[in-house]
């Protein structure tokens, strides 16, 4: 009765494109040029694809195999594939629960600037403006006293709205339209960021490695980008996985999803440092990079006003489409969990993650008092999720995919009942079961010591 009443995506397309949603967004287009920004560059880029290649898509598979068999929310999840009563395994399930929440806490304060950058490229605000004006803008506007408040629950809001929608009407049909569209304008910039005086520096430091930068410390902000990135860790994919048909691939869907990821995120560093060294903005700007790099790019641009309204457009949707998913994560637990109406759990986990989310937004303002030790509530939140919670998260999920569920459940999700060559089955299992953990453990631990 409860199998009957699930929700399944409409198509194998429909998944990838829903996965892909919640892949590409801020992760990609904000987070990865600053961490390669503050990381050296062009090193962090390969350890970062390397990670994302070896560890990534077989724990993204993993994600898949547990949601797909399980039919469930990442708590049942655990629940019902480790057998039940006495087990300590849900307690990965709440973990991701919960890492989900406090990513959207602070991803929706940058969500909120997208939307407020959308409004600002449609009123003009960017026309004309030089450099240090383009920075004051920034500044001012991320030290307003209400507006990226606003802007945050505006953005919190429009999630709530999609989710409340339910998974084919909402989820799926928006992220089939609008996902293809963000990599064409992306492509577009790329050329024009590419023809920019100065490009070459920007590109040197964004593709040749310095290989005396690597330390456990990139490694690891390396990992926890890659995680980040991909959804992965902490139970999205689960909840995404157990709405995946029964036939569907979820190999190949796995490894679209990485690929188009690292293109997406490739992309946008292609077009960030060339313009960034272009306009002697420090790779290292943090979280400026992004907000005044590509307003200065549109500028150079023969219709630079119409691109700009694009660009942060889709950056909107991109962004959405990831904190659906984020959302989701918490609406499957509470439905399911607490036997909440689908409405009722959206707004709850929309209202609980404004509270803290809000705490996020404010701690950015110049002098202000919302900060633990040296560090900000949004770099704190950012730095548990993605440096912790997430390797530790995926550490488990690999581990419980290799060792504790059955083995021919496994295999049958892998082989999509079937139809997969077994060759490489045996080959994703090996990883699963031996390298990611090795890997994970390895670098979590060895940052952890060092
Ligand atoms: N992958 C998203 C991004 O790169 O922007 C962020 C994210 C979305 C992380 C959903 C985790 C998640 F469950």
């Amino acid at each position: 009765m409860a199998e009957k009443k699930r929700e399944t995506f409409g198509s194998k397309l429909g998944f990838i494109m829903a996965t892909a949603g919640s892949a590409l967004g801020l992760g990609n287009i904000y987070r990865f040029p600053c961490e390669a920004g503050a990381n050296g560059g062009a090193a962090f880029v390969i350890v970062y694809l390397a990670l994302a290649l070896v560890i990534g898509t077989p724990l993204m598979i993993s994600e898949f195999v547990i949601g797909r068999n399980s039919r469930s929310n990442p708590v049942g999840a655990f629940r019902k594939l480790s057998g039940g009563k006495g087990t300590a395994w849900p307690v990965v399930g709440y973990l991701g629960v919960l890492c989900a929440f406090l990513i959207l806490a602070f991803y929706t304060t940058v969500a909120g600037w997208t939307l407020g950058y959308l409004g600002k490229s449609a009123a003009g605000h960017f026309a004309g403006q030089d450099l240090a004006a383009i920075q004051r803008q920034f500044s001012d506007f991320t030290n307003h006293p209400w507006l990226p408040i606003l802007c945050q629950l505006a953005f919190l809001a429009l999630t709530a709205v999609v989710v409340m929608r339910g998974v084919k009407g909402g989820i799926e049909r928006w992220s089939k339209i609008l996902m293809p569209m963000l990599l064409v304008i992306m492509v577009v910039l790329c050329v024009k960021s590419l023809t920019l005086s100065g490009a070459r520096e920007g590109l040197e430091f964004f593709f040749k490695p310095d290989f005396s930068k690597i330390t456990g410390k990139v490694v690891l902000s390396a990992l926890g980008q890659s995680f980040f990135s991909l959804s992965i860790g902490m139970g999205a994919l689960i909840t995404y996985g157990s709405y995946l048909g029964r036939r569907d691939n979820m190999v190949s869907s796995a490894v679209s999803v990485t690929l188009a990821d690292a293109l997406v995120a490739i992309l946008a560093g292609v077009i960030i440092f060339p313009a960034a060294f272009s306009f002697g903005i420090q790779p290292e700007a943090g979280a400026s990079l992004a907000f005044t790099t590509l307003p200065l790019v549109f500028q150079q641009m023969t219709g630079g006003y119409f691109f700009c309204l694009i660009f942060f457009l889709l950056l909107v949707i991109a962004t959405l489409t990831s904190t659906i998913s984020l959302l989701e994560v918490i609406v499957a637990a509470l439905t399911e969990e607490l036997r909440l109406s689908r409405t009722k759990a959206a707004l709850l986990g929309a209202v609980g993650t404004a509270v803290i989310g809000v705490l996020a937004t404010m701690s950015f303002r110049a002098g202000s008092p919302l900060h633990i030790g040296a560090k900000t509530v949004f770099d704190l939140l950012d730095q548990i999720t993605a440096l912790y919670m997430m390797p530790i998260g995926g550490l488990l999920i690999v581990l419980f995919v290799g060792w504790k569920m059955k083995r021919g459940d496994v295999m049958d999700e892998l082989t999509s009942h079937q139809t997969l060559r077994p060759g490489l089955r045996k080959a994703i299992l090996f990883i699963i079961k031996y390298i990611a953990p090795v890997a994970i453990a390895v670098i979590f631990v060895s940052q952890l010591v060092g």
